[in-house]
C-alpha cells in the first residue's frame, strides 16, 4: 500500500468539518486504502482512495477512487472536494443497508428462478461486480492479483481521429508513453504518442487512410477488414493496447500472431474511421470464435457491437462451426451476447412450426448449445427431460417475449452478399465446444 510523505497522523483525517478550507486539506492528503465517501454524479457512495497524486499546476493533491461494489471501469481521479471528510466505516449502517437491497431481489421474491434472472439482469445493467467473498477462491486469488497490478489508470484520456475519449481501465503502453495522462493516437495506423506536436506531424506524413489487410466487408459506409497479426504485428499490437483501455479482463497485447483482427470502420471521404472491432484465434481449442471485441465509446450503443457478434457467426456459418465469445464476459459484453442470441434465438422459434432441437438450433446459427440453453432458461423455454434439455415454448410465450423490453432488432444487420471471404484451411469440425 503507497503512503504518503507529507502524511501528518492516520486519523487526522477522520472527524473534520465538512466546511474546512481546501488549504488545510493539502497539507495531510487522504491515506490510501482508506475508505470515505466520495460524490458521483451527484449521489455519494462507499469509496477506497487508491492512489493520491499531487497537482502542481493546481497546488492541490487529487484522489484516484475506486466506488465500492461497482465495476473498475468507473475509478476516476477526484479532487477534494468531492470527498466527504469523515472517513467511512464498511460496518456502516448505509452500507449494509445497500448489499441488503440488492440481496432483497433474490429472498424477498417467491419465483426464485426468475428473481434470479431478474438480479443476474440488474447487476449486469448497474455494473454491479462479484465480491470476492461469492467467488471461488482461485478466481479471488487471481482477482485481487489482476487488480492489485492493475490499480491505477495512469492514462485518463486519449485523442483519436476526431475524439478525445475517457479511458476506462490500464493499459501497458510501454514506459514513458504509460504514465502520460493524455495519448495522442493516429486513427488509421493507430502509433501513440506523447506530445501534440509529435502527433499533429505525424498527421501530415502518415499515408494510411484504412486499416491494413483486406477489405472484406463494404455496406453503404459500413466496411470490415480483416488483418492478420502475424502480417501486421506492430498495427495489431496498437489495436491491442489501445482497446485494452476498454477492457478490463484481456491480456493480449504483444503475442498478436496467433489472431485475426476483424476491424469495423465506417467510410467518410477522408478515410476508414475505426468503430471497433474483434480478434479471433486462427485455432482455438475452446471452440471460441471471438477473443476480444470492443465498439470505440463514442461509437457505443449505436448497434455496431451487435453487428460485430452477428459478423463473428457469419463467418463460423461459413466454416461450418459453432463457436463462443472467449470468457470472462465483461458485464458490457454479457448484455450485448445476452441481446443478439435472444434474438437470433426468438426470430427462428417465432417462424418455425415442428419440433426443433437445440442441436439443430445451433447448427443453423452456429451458437453453441451451451450458449443456446443459457439463453432459453433466461427465458424459462427449456426444460430438463430424461437427462438432456429440450425446447419448451408455446407461439404465445414467444410472442410475449418479443413483446417485451429484453428483445430488440438489431439497428445494424450483416448482408451475406456484401461478404467476401472464404474460410482459411485448417481442420476444424462442427463439434466446437459442448
Ligand atoms: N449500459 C447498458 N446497456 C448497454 C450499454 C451500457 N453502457 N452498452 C450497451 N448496452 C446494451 C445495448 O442496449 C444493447 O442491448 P439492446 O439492443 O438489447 O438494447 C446491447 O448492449 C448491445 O448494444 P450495441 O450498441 O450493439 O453494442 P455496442 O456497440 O455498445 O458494443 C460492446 C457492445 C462491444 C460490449 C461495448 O460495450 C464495448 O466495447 N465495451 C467495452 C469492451 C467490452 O466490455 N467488450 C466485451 C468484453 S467480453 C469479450 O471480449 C469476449
Ligand atoms: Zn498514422
Amino acid at each position: 500500500m503507497v503512503k504518503q510523505e507529507k502524511r501528518v497522523d492516520s486519523n487526522s483525517t477522520d472527524h473534520k468539518g465538512d466546511n474546512e478550507d481546501a488549504e488545510s486539506f493539502e497539507e495531510q492528503p487522504l491515506d490510501t486504502g482508506d475508505h470515505y465517501l466520495a460524490r458521483r454524479s451527484d449521489t455519494w457512495h462507499p469509496a477506497e482512495i487508491i492512489q493520491t497524486r499531487y497537482n502542481d499546476q493546481d497546488g492541490h493533491y487529487e484522489y484516484y477512487v475506486h466506488y465500492e461494489g461497482y465495476n473498475r471501469r468507473l475509478d476516476e481521479w477526484v479532487q477534494r472536494d468531492r470527498i466527504m471528510s469523515s472517513r467511512f466505516h464498511m460496518s456502516d449502517q448505509q452500507w449494509k443497508n445497500n448489499e441488503k437491497n440488492s440481496s432483497d431481489l433474490l429472498s424477498d421474491q417467491t419465483d426464485r428462478k426468475i428473481t434470479r434472472n431478474q438480479k443476474r439482469r440488474h447487476d449486469e445493467i448497474n455494473h454491479i461486480q462479484k465480491t470476492y467473498a461469492e467467488m471461488d477462491p482461485t478466481t479471488a486469488a487471481l482477482e485481487k492479483e489482476h487488480e492489485a497490478i492493475t490499480k491505477v489508470k495512469y492514462i485518463d484520456r486519449i485523442q483519436i481521429g476526431r475524439y478525445e475519449i475517457d479511458t476506462w481501465y490500464f493499459s501497458p503502453y510501454p514506459d514513458e508513453y504509460g504514465k502520460q495522462s493524455k495519448l495522442w493516437i493516429c486513427e488509421y495506423c493507430l502509433k501513440y504518442m506523447r506530445l501534440e506536436k509529435t502527433y499533429r506531424y505525424h498527421m501530415s506524413e502518415c499515408t494510411s487512410r484504412q486499416p491494413p489487410g483486406k477489405e472484406i466487408y463494404r455496406k453503404g459506409t459500413l466496411s470490415i477488414w480483416e488483418v492478420d497479426g502475424k502480417d501486421h504485428k506492430i498495427y495489431s499490437q496498437n489495436l491491442c493496447l489501445l482497446a485494452k483501455l476498454f477492457l478490463d479482463h484481456k491480456t493480449l497485447y504483444f503475442d498478436v500472431e496467433p489472431f485475426l483482427f476483424y476491424i469495423l470502420c465506417e467510410v467518410d471521404k477522408h478515410g476508414a474511421h475505426l468503430v471497433g472491432y474483434f480478434s479471433k484465434e486462427k485455432e482455438s481449442p475452446d471452440g471460441n470464435n471471438v477473443a476480444c471485441i470492443l465498439t470505440l465509446p463514442p461509437y457505443q450503443r449505436q448497434g455496431y457491437g451487435k453487428l460485430l457478434i452477428a459478423f463473428s457467426y457469419e463467418l463460423s456459418k461459413m466454416e461450418s462451426a459453432v463457436g463462443s465469445p472467449e470468457k470472462p464476459l465483461s458485464d458490457l459484453g454479457k448484455l450485448s451476447y445476452r441481446s443478439y442470441w435472444s434474438w437470433v434465438l426468438l426470430e427462428i422459434l417465432r417462424d418455425f412450426r415442428g419440433t426443433l432441437s437445440i442441436k439443430e438450433l445451433s447448427e443453423m446459427t452456429s451458437i453453441t448449445q451451451t450458449d443456446i440453453i443459457s439463453t432459453l432458461q433466461s427465458m424459462n423455454m427449456v426444460k430438463y427431460w430424461k437427462g438432456q434439455h429440450v425446447i419448451c415454448v408455446t407461439p404465445k410465450l414467444v410472442e410475449e417475449h418479443i413483446k417485451s423490453s429484453q428483445f430488440k432488432k438489431p439497428r445494424l444487420v450483416v448482408d451475406t452478399t456484401a461478404l467476401r471471404w472464404a474460410p482459411p484451411k485448417k481442420t476444424q469440425t462442427r463439434t466446437g465446444k459442448k
